[in-house]
């Protein structure tokens, strides 16, 4: 496999399961040193250390709870004290309540904690990465299908989060673009094994909905996340890229 990423610092918000976990093993199979985050798998997180280490590449991860928007500037510290620098940010960690708005029993303090870590969190980690990133930077937000179009029952809040970094990242574009600095968003669409979805009914109408009429793979998601961050997209900057199997089509 070729190298586009030899000499890239990347960071991935989430990396320890899931679509975070495939895009730190993509970017550090394309020659990136990849830093992660994650919040309790420890684990989990030291099996994808172990995993990419084990294959030669410098991968790290650091323990940083997203929710706590103090703790951005410390970890951008951290990756720039590890690696040197920062190239590439994956704004991938986030969490998933789901409930009807006008249900009188939502846990509201689990649905607060969803804003915190989806939201404020990402918008802080942005903030703090923007300052250091270099030129030829990328910023990679990773939203979903919902973010566009709420077309199920109970996913307001989720849905409002991903709205909300998604603006939040085509206003970076904006602002970082004369330091060539680009700034997307990937929409990914349903995965196995991923985050808690919105319950069986509702995924089986998401479903059939979907021009593929099937779930994604994580490593489907992560390779538009590649393509992003690569050199191949220098011109590419205030996108969103649907990797969502035909939910809009
Ligand atoms: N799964 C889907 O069907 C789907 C569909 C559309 C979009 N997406 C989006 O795709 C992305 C990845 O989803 P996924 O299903 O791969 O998620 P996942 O399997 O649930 O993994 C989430 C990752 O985020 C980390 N994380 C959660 N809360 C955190 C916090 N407060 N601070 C730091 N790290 C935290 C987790 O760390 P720990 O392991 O330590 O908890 C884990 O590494 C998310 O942005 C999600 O919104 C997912």
């Amino acid at each position: 496999m070729s190298k586009p990423l030899t000499g890239k610092v990347a960071l991935v918000t989430g990396g320890s399961r899931g679509l975070g976990a495939a895009t730190v093993r993509l970017l550090a199979e394309q020659g990136a040193d990849v830093a992660f985050t994650y919040v309790s798998s420890e684990e989990r997180a030291q099996a994808v250390v172990d995993e990419g280490r084990g294959k030669g590449a410098k991968v790290v991860a650091f323990r940083s709870d997203q929710a706590d928007t103090s703790r951005a500037p410390a970890l951008i510290d951290d990756v720039v004290a590890h690696f040197g620098g920062l190239d590439i940010l994956v704004n991938n960690a986030a969490i998933s309540v789901n409930g009807a708005v006008d249900d009188p029993d939502a846990d509201t303090a689990a649905l607060d904690r969803m804003h915190a870590t989806n939201y404020l969190g990402v918008i802080a980690v942005i903030r703090a990465a923007s300052r250091v990133l270099r030129t030829g930077g990328r910023i990679i937000t990773v939203s979903s299908g919902l973010a566009s179009r709420a077309g199920i029952p109970g996913v307001a809040d989720y849905a409002a989060t991903k709205a909300g970094v998604q603006m939040y990242t085509m206003g970076a574009a904006r602002d970082l673009g004369a330091r060539d600095i680009t700034a997307n968003v990937v929409e990914a669409g349903m995965m196995e094994g991923g985050m808690e979805g919105p319950g069986p009914e509702a995924l089986e109408a998401l479903l059939g909905s979907l021009s593929l009429q099937r779930t994604g793979r994580p490593e489907e998601i992560a390779a538009a996340i590649a393509f992003l961050a690569s050199p191949d997209a220098s011109y590419v900057t205030g996108a969103v890229l649907d990797a969502h199997g035909g939910y809009n089509a």
